[in-house]
């Protein structure tokens, strides 16, 4: 059987990455699919929040996801250290997963920069064995991620082998990454070789999934370009980091390929397209800021969505920890 779990952390705000990289694909997955969609709150607690802060942010994700077209009674919604289960199989994983594995992830070494090597906490180079946790311990098969995530699943990947091998069974899948559409990896608006990111310090290198129409329109026309028209055909992207970025954002937003956003664009300035994708940015997103503001004005049907989808979601869990327990010999009573 096949069975989709993603997630998201509850730190900032979510922005069009997020939207295009993942939340979007997931939408379309719930038809086919039954899907697990997690707010990893737990994983945000790998940097410092403030706590009153961070539970306005995971209900502000839930209603996200929500706002952006999933169903919560098609899907499981839930916060995740709401099912401990997500918590305890990461302990039990963690002894499986060598040192020289975790060693080798980049997002560590990226968010531990700047750090004296024994100032980065433990939970940030455990972070990879908590989302590996989050995904076997439902026995996912596949997992919705943009392409910045692929790193971690292959450790996934190689902690469920350990795991079987270990004991001797085929007791978790293998989760196979699915890395869709055309906006994998959006970039910066303000530097087309950075990740759009929620770190990122200046705002304008982002379009947040709450900003309104004005501010969406403000920061795609200060968007970074460069001074040559719109290639006509893709290839003519490969050494301009900004414009493919664009191009491949208006590509996702409306739907269509690169190739057939520069068969309309090709040749032509950018202050036109930057209007045509204004519009685009704009239509697409404001049904989805306006429903997430009515979501996030009714905290108690949140958590009643979330509650709800942690039960579902812990039914499932605890029967696959049970069995792990029972398979590396823990005693249950
Ligand atoms: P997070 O919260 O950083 O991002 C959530 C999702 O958004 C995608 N994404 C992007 N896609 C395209 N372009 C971008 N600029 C961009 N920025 C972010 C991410 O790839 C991700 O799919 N470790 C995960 C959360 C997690 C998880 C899991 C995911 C925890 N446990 C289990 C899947 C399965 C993360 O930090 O995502």
């Amino acid at each position: 059987m096949n069975r989709i779990f993603s997630g998201m952390q509850p730190t900032r705000q979510l922005h069009l990455g997020n939207y295009l990289g993942a939340l979007r694909n997931w939408v379309a997955l719930q038809n086919d699919y039954e899907c697990i969609y997690c707010v990893v709150d737990l994983h945000a607690l790998t940097l410092p929040q403030e706590p009153d802060v961070l539970r306005n942010n995971i209900r502000e994700v839930a209603a996200a996801y929500i706002a952006a077209g999933l169903d919560p009674e098609r899907n499981i919604i839930f916060n995740q250290s709401a099912v401990s289960a997500h918590a305890e199989l990461s302990w039990i994983l963690s002894c499986h997963a060598p040192l020289g594995w975790l060693n080798r992830m980049t997002q560590f070494k990226e968010k531990s920069q700047g750090k004296q090597a024994n100032d980065a906490v433990l939970g940030l180079f455990a972070y990879p064995v908590l989302m590996a946790a989050d995904i076997l311990i439902h026995k996912a098969t596949h997992v919705p991620v943009g392409e910045d995530q692929k790193q971690h699943l292959e450790l996934a990947r190689d902690v469920a082998g350990a795991f079987n091998r270990a004991y001797g069974q085929d007791y978790f899948p293998l989760p196979e990454p699915q890395i869709l559409g055309e906006a994998t990896r959006v970039m910066s608006l303000r530097d087309g070789t950075k990740k759009m990111s929620k770190s990122d310090t200046s705002d304008y290198s982002r379009i947040n999934m709450t900003d309104d129409a004005d501010t969406i329109a403000q920061k795609i026309r200060k968007a970074k370009t460069d001074p040559e028209p719109l290639p006509t055909a893709v290839e003519g992207l490969a050494a301009r980091p900004e414009a493919d970025n664009l191009v491949t954002i208006f590509a996702a937003l409306a739907d269509t390929s690169r190739a057939d956003v520069l068969a309309r664009f090709g040749g032509q300035n950018f202050s036109g397209f930057k209007k045509e994708l204004v519009d685009l940015a704009v239509d697409r997103l404001a049904p989805i800021t306006t429903r997430m503001r009515e979501l996030t004005g009714d905290k108690a049907e949140i958590d009643r969505i979330l509650k709800r989808g942690a039960e579902r979601a812990d039914a499932i869990a605890s029967r696959h920890l049970a069995e792990v327990k029972d398979i590396v010999g823990l005693l249950r009573f």
